[in-house]
């Protein structure tokens, strides 16, 4: 058994599906861990399950919908003068759309929450993190093989410009969380800070069947075949408890396994393009200095 005790590690999306599972499999190991959950009864009710499934579970619940970077301010603000020491941050919680979604501050949905939310909260986080020479671990997908960042602006590509298709949306986000995976390693220098980008299998959950019968049916045909959360979760705790975080540092792992992503996904000049383009829409900052 893995010991986290004393360490503090906080999940986004930890209600449901991988996220909970990974909340679960940490307190598990002795972490406190902070619920980012959008909604207060599932976020009750996810953190009920997991105390009546670990003993001594230390949970706690925060609130934030990541398609409000306000919101996601808040979250940062509260959480860095609660914890001065971060060990983990797993950038989970993520959205399908089929339909094109625009969040109030002006960006397409999928990128919002997928990327550019959890690119703000980690910087807004980067002392605590840094401080503990902690863990980011981001949580992106084999299916960034169907997006397709350099087809047009990147600017209007995460402000939902142009004409829509859900699973390339979710494709560009995925890609997002693989440049910024990068980029943010190349940044971090000797900070001590490790950051990893996963993809956690294909596993039954919530994810695909909220918007579309198409999707719902695929997922429906498919769940048989499909891993359970806790089994999608085993990835994310594997690279959460490395002993060897510098094997790992800006690299794509396809479940335990380091694989090569998509050539968008490894173009270093769309990486630092999409950095600076991230902190300028999140109003972070000039994108031009690096993390430490
Ligand atoms: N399932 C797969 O086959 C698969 C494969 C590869 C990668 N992934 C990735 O795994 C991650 C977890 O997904 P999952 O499969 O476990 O799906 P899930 O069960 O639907 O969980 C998604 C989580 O994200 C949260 N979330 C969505 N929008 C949010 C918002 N605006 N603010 C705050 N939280 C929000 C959800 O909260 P609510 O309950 O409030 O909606 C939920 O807790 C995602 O990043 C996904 O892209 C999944």
């Amino acid at each position: 058994m893995k010991d986290l005790s004393g360490r503090t590690c906080a999940v986004t999306g930890a209600n449901s599906g991988i996220g909970q599972k990974v909340a679960e499999g940490l307190a598990g190991y002795g972490a406190t861990v902070i619920m980012v959950c959008r909604n207060r009864d599932r976020g009750e009710a996810a953190r009920s399950k997991i105390a009546a499934r670990v003993e001594g579970a230390e949970l706690r619940l925060r609130l934030c919908d990541l398609a409000a970077l306000d919101d996601v301010r808040r979250l940062a603000r509260d959480l860095s003068s609660e914890h001065s020491r971060l060990d983990l941050l797993v950038n989970n919680a993520g959205v399908y759309r089929a339909k094109l979604e625009i969040t109030a501050d002006g960006f397409e949905k999928t990128m919002a929450v997928n990327h550019l939310a959890h690119f703000l909260l980690t910087h807004l986080l980067m002392a605590p993190l840094t401080a503990a020479r902690g863990r980011v671990i981001n949580v992106s997908s084999a299916a960034h093989t169907s997006g397709h960042l350099r087809r047009a602006p990147l600017e209007s590509i995460i402000r939902g410009d142009g004409d829509y298709d859900g699973f390339r949306a979710y494709g560009d986000s995925k890609t997002a969380n693989i440049l910024f995976t990068r980029e943010l390693a190349r940044r971090c220098g000797d900070s001590g800070l490790t950051v990893a980008a996963v993809h956690p299998g294909a596993v039954a959950t919530r994810i695909y069947n909220q918007n579309d019968n198409l999707s719902s049916l695929i997922v429906r045909l498919f769940k048989p075949l499909m891993r359970s959360p806790a089994s999608g979760a085993r990835p994310c705790l594997w690279l959460a408890t490395r002993p060897d975080p510098d094997r790992m540092q800006g690299r794509y792992f396809v479940r335990m396994k380091e694989a090569l992503p998509q050539p968008d996904a490894r173009d270093d000049q769309l990486a630092r393009r999409l950095w600076e383009l991230s902190a300028r829409l999140t109003g972070t900052y000039d994108g031009a200095a690096d993390v430490q």
